[in-house]
């Protein structure tokens, strides 16, 4: 049977980089289901989503689509949750408890591994906000794939730009392993 992995999406500059990351696991024969923050999908669409993995791409929990509830069906059988790219916003979520979207419901649900690929501007990764949110996820067994140091989408220079997506894709394939 294939893994099946949750992507999560979210609403980052880097959200079209999750689409090559969609299509590289797909191809790969992993079953991959793609939850997207509602602001994400102003950046990426549901439809480009579902054409690379041939699964349906979800965006709430309140659809009537889903055959029971919505906010943690996700979860079954999943063998891996991963974030990319996650924003300082779905990370405060995630490290905070809230669970006010599909995707941070589905956060609190699943008893897989979790893999999360921050993607944001240095200033803001480096706010001690997102420093301690980071801290207490990775103290939880999550799997932070660290950004890289560079040149940002909106000019500036530091670390926050999201890993290369064969790093992404690599450290993904390996926590569904172990
Ligand atoms: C064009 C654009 C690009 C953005 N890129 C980022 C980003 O790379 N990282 C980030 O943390 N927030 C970024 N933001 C801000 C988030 O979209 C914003 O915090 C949003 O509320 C996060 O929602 P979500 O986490 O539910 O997707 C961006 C916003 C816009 C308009």
């Amino acid at each position: 049977m294939k893994s099946k992995i949750i992507l999560g999406i979210s609403s980052s500059i880097a959200a079209y980089k999750a689409c090559d990351l969609a299509r590289m696991l797909s191809k790969d024969a992993y079953d991959v289901f793609c939850v997207l923050t509602h602001n994400a999908t102003h950046l990426v669409t549901p439809l480009t989503l579902q054409t690379l993995t041939g699964n349906p791409v979800y965006t709430t929990s309140f659809a009537l689509e889903w055959r029971e509830m919505g906010h943690i069906e996700l979860k079954d059988n999943a063998q891996l949750l991963l974030v990319a790219p996650a924003t300082a916003n779905i990370i405060g979520k995630f490290a905070n408890g809230i669970a006010d979207d599909l995707l941070s419901t589905t956060f609190l649900s699943v008893n897989c591994p979790v893999v999360i690929a921050p993607a944001m501007n240095p200033n803001m990764w480096n706010h001690k906000a997102v420093q301690e949110n980071i801290t207490k996820l990775k103290k939880w067994g999550a799997i932070i794939v660290e950004p890289e140091t560079g040149l940002v989408a909106c000019g500036d220079e530091g670390q926050g730009r999201l890993a290369s997506i064969e790093s992404i894709y690599n450290i993904a394939i390996n926590a569904i392993r172990k």
